[in-house]
C-alpha cells in the first residue's frame, strides 16, 4: 500500500488543534502534505477547528478520524495523557504515528508503544523537533568530526517564565493529564534528548534536585488556553495543591566519563523559552541558544572565539539539509517542525523501512521517559539513579 503513496495521494488526520497541533498543520502544508481531517475534545470544537484551520473534515471522535481510509498517518498533538491510548489505537488501526513529546505517561506506556510500532512495521516519530535546528545539527556535525576533541563536559538549562505567579495555570499542572512530572518531561526531555543527539552518547545515571516554588496554585475555574496568559478575576480561581516541579538541576553522568548538569524551570523570569547548551572537550567549546537559534558559538583555547551563523556555505553537508534559506534570512521554531516533517514524510513515502530513520522515534521516546522516571527517582530518594 505504502508503495502507492505519493505527497498528492497520503493523507493525514490531526488530534488535538490547541498551541502545537496548528505548527504541525502549518509545517505539512509547506511541504505539501494534505491534512484531510482533525479531531478535537469535541465534535463541535472539531469542526470550529477545522473551519478556522481550513482543514476539509472534521471527526465527532478520535475513532472516527482512524476509521476513515483516506488517513494512512496520524499527529498527536493532545494533552500527554492521550498520547499512549491514541498511539496504541492508531498503530492498532494501522497507520503510522508522529507523536508529541512525550511518547507517554510511563516507561510502561511507551515500552509498549516502541514495541508495537516495531511489530507492526508502521513509521513513528516523536516530535524532538529541536534536533532539526541547522546550527544543532552542525554541533553534532562537529562532535563527529573531532572538532570538539574528547567530550569533558556537557552543560545548559531550558528556562521558562509562563509558571511565575501563582495564578498561571494550564493542564500539564495537573498529574492526571500531565504526568508526575512537570518542567522535566515537558522541556527537559528536549534538552536531555538534544544532547544526546549533538553528543552521541547515552546517559548511564542521574541525581536530581527538584523545587515547587508554589505548593499551591490559584487554578481558574474556566478552562484556559496554553500560552495565551490571560488575567481572570480573584473570583474565578480555586486553590489547587501542587506536587510537580518548578524547577529542577539535574547532575547527569555519561557514557566515556562525560559529566553534565541541566537546570530546568518553568518560573525564571524573563526567560521565555531559552534552551542553552554548551560542550566543552579537549580541543575547543560549542554552545547555543536556542533564543538566538541561526548562531553557534564555537570556543577556542588558542585561536579567537568564533561565531558561526546558519548559512548552508559554511555549514557542513550534512546540517545543510535542514536549511532552507541562504545565510542571513533568519531560520526558527516553525522551520524544525517543517524540517522535521521532510524527514518524516520522505521516510514513509520511500517505503524502506529496514532504513535507520534520520528524525526521533518512539525508541527515542521511551529513552526519554526512562530518563524521567529515574529522575524523579533520583529527586524522591536522594541518591544517584542508574539509568536501565
Ligand atoms: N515539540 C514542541 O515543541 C512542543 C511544544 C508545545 C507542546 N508540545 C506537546 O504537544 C502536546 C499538546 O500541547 P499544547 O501546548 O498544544 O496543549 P494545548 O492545551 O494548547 O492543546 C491541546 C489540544 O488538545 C485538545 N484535546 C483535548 N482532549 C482531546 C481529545 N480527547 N481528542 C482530541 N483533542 C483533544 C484540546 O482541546 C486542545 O486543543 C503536549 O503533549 C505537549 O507536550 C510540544
Amino acid at each position: 500500500m505504502n508503495e502507492k503513496l505519493t505527497k498528492q495521494t497520503i493523507g493525514v488526520g490531526v488530534a488535538g488543534t490547541g498551541f502545537i497541533g496548528p505548527a504541525h498543520i502549518e509545517a505539512l502544508a509547506r511541504i505539501g502534505v494534505r491534512v484531510i481531517g482533525l479531531a478535537e475534545n469535541t465534535a463541535e470544537n472539531a469542526k470550529l477547528k477545522a473551519a478556522e484551520l481550513g482543514i476539509p473534515r472534521a471527526y465527532d471522535t478520535f475513532e472516527d478520524m482512524l476509521a476513515d481510509d483516506d488517513i494512512q498517518v496520524v499527529h498527536l498533538t493532545t494533552p500527554n495523557v492521550l498520547h499512549f491510548p491514541y498511539a496504541k489505537a492508531a498503530l492498532l488501526a494501522g497507520k503510522h504515528v508522529v507523536c508529541e513529546k512525550p511518547l507517554a505517561m510511563n516507561t510502561t506506556e511507551s515500552g509498549e508503544l516502541a514495541k508495537l510500532a516495531a511489530e507492526k512495521k508502521l513509521v513513528n516519530a516523536v516530535n524532538y523537533n529541536l534536533r532539526m535546528y541547522p546550527l544543532v545539527q552542525q554541533a553534532r556535525s562537529m562532535v563527529q568530526k573531532g572538532d570538539i576533541g574528547n567530550l569533558f563536559i556537557v552543560q545548559g538549562s531550558y528556562l521558562q517564565d509562563w509558571m511565575l505567579l501563582e495564578t498561571d495555570w494550564n493542564w500539564r499542572l495537573d498529574p492526571a493529564l500531565g504526568g508526575t512530572l512537570r518542567a522535566v518531561s515537558d522541556i527537559g526531555s528536549h534538552w536531555l534528548d538534544l544532547m544526546t543527539f549533538v553528543t552521541g552518547l547515552k546517559i548511564k545515571e542521574v541525581y536530581a534536585d527538584f523545587k515547587i516554588f508554589h505548593p499551591t496554585r490559584k487554578k481558574p475555574s474556566k478552562p484556559v488556553e496554553t500560552f495565551t496568559g490571560k488575567m481572570l478575576k480573584p473570583e474565578d480561581y480555586i486553590d489547587q495543591e501542587i506536587h510537580t516541579e518548578d524547577y529542577a538541576t539535574i547532575l547527569l553522568h555519561y557514557e566515556n566519563g562525560v559529566h553534565g548538569v541541566l537546570t530546568v524551570s518553568q518560573v525564571s523570569s524573563g526567560r521565555k523559552n531559552r534552551l542553552f547548551f554548551e560542550i566543552n572537550g579537549s580541543k575547543s567549546s560549542v554552545a547555543w541558544d536556542g533564543e538566538r537559534p541561526n548562531e553557534l558559538w564555537v570556543g577556542n583555547r588558542e585561536t579567537p572565539n568564533q561565531i558561526l551563523i546558519k548559512d548552508p556555505a559554511l555549514v557542513d553537508e550534512k546540517p545543510r539539509e535542514t536549511i532552507s534559506y541562504p545565510g542571513g534570512h533568519a531560520e526558527g521554531f516553525p522551520d524544525t517542525f517543517k524540517q522535521m516533517q521532510k524527514k518524516v514524510y520522505e521516510y514513509i513515502l520511500n517505503g524502506d523501512y529496514d532504513q535507520t530513520p534520520d528524525f526521533p522515534t518512539f525508541a527515542d521516546g521511551h529513552y526519554e521517559m526512562q530518563l524521567c522516571e529515574a529522575i524523579e527517582k533520583s529527586a524522591k530518594e536522594k541518591t544517584w539513579v542508574k539509568i536501565n
